[in-house]
């Protein structure tokens, strides 16, 4: 997870007047990178005002670039300070191009003997085959339980499909995160491509706020404005940034409780607060209704909030669901059937 604004997060709008709509999506976590090669295909007009697509969770990798968010994304991380920082195109391009590279035969294979030549190309077509790989079957191959329950290869068990309900019903899951739209011919993808602020509480822990100056020049006085974050960057949308302050992009459920190994603990929300889904589904059940608390209250987490990273624009549809605690378990055992084989 990258915790900080660098050059890896985003989204693309060419739209009527205040409708913008970024090309793609995609987000801060491989594993949300994949999942998400249909997205460019849609086409609905959002509200007025309202962003739709891009990639990284701020949406700022509109696919303005490359024609792609998910390649406009992919070039982010090469050169961001806090991913692989390196200093330029040309020293990504020099080490891929290098005869000491494995890509150096298939690069030139896929895009010409002459891809070499120029450092722009030559850093485009890195980028493009990195998400045509993150499209790909291996990396998006839809083989998890619902969707084997979806083709009719097996059954969710009770306690699942008790779940599946409250996602679609109660727990207002699929208002962002969307099972299924007109706009969308294959498999649910779990986001509607929207960008929505939750009320995530800040994570003290974020090792974003210990990067130096150079990086970092608020050190913990930082605030992750997500969307709005990035508009302010952009002329023609600035006028947006204010009410977008607090936005992240709707992330794809799928794959959400995969893990390299049982004990593995993950991190969810753009400043990896939570540290499980049933963290997660309790937050969404109960911000709203349960006191705020400081960092570290015993109660913390169970039985009170700390205030938001971003108190304002708070989506008012999440935080008071009014499910039972058997319910919570119910949401989470069906987020359960998200992972892929
Ligand atoms: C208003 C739109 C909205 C609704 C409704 C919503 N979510 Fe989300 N969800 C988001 C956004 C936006 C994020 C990213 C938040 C962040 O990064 O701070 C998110 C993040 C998540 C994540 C973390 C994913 C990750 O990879 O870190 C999970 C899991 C999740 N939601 C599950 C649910 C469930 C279960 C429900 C129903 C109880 C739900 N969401 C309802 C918008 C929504």
């Amino acid at each position: 997870m990258s915790a900080g604004p660098g050059p890896s997060r985003t989204s693309t709008p060419t739209a009527p007047s205040t409708r913008v709509r970024f090309r793609g999506a995609s987000a801060r976590e491989s594993r949300r990178v994949a999942h998400t090669r249909r997205s460019a295909r849609r086409c609905t007009a959002p509200p007025a005002g309202e962003f739709v697509g891009g990639n990284f969770g701020d949406g700022r990798a509109t696919g303005e670039k490359l024609g792609n968010p998910a390649a406009d994304q992919a070039q982010g991380p090469f050169l961001n300070p806090v991913e692989q920082a390196l200093p330029d195109a040309a020293a990504l391009v020099t080490r891929v191009c290098s005869l000491k590279s494995e890509y150096w035969l298939l690069l030139r294979f896929v895009w010409g003997l002459a891809v070499c030549d120029d450092v722009d190309a030559a850093f485009a077509a890195i980028a493009r085959s990195i998400a045509r790989y993150e499209a790909s079957r291996e990396m998006s191959p839809f083989s998890s339980k619902f969707d084997r329950y979806l083709s009719g290869e097996t059954e969710l068990t009770d306690q699942e499909q008790r779940g599946l309900a409250l996602f679609k019903g109660e727990a207002k899951c699929k208002n962002c995160h969307a099972i299924a739209g007109a706009d969308q011919g294959g498999p649910p993808l779990f986001t509607d491509f929207t960008f929505a602020n939750i009320g995530a509480p800040r994570n003290p822990e974020n090792p974003y706020y210990d990067q130096p100056p150079a990086i970092n020049p608020l050190g913990k006085a930082y605030v992750d404005l997500g969307l709005g974050g990035f508009l302010a960057t952009r002329p023609e949308y600035a006028e947006y940034a204010t009410v977008n302050e607090g936005k992240h992009r709707v992330p794809t459920l799928r794959n959400v409780d995969r893990r390299p190994r049982p004990s593995f603990t993950k991190a969810y929300g753009h400043n990896g607060y939570f540290k499980s889904l049933e963290e997660l589904v309790h937050f969404y059940n109960t911000r709203a209704v349960l006191p705020q608390c400081a960092a570290n209250d015993p109660g913390e987490r169970v039985t009170c909030w700390p205030a938001p990273e971003v108190p304002r624009n708070l989506d008012v549809d999440v935080g008071d669901l009014g499910l039972t605690p058997a319910q919570e378990e119910d949401v989470v055992a069906f987020l359960r059937t998200l992972t892929d084989r």
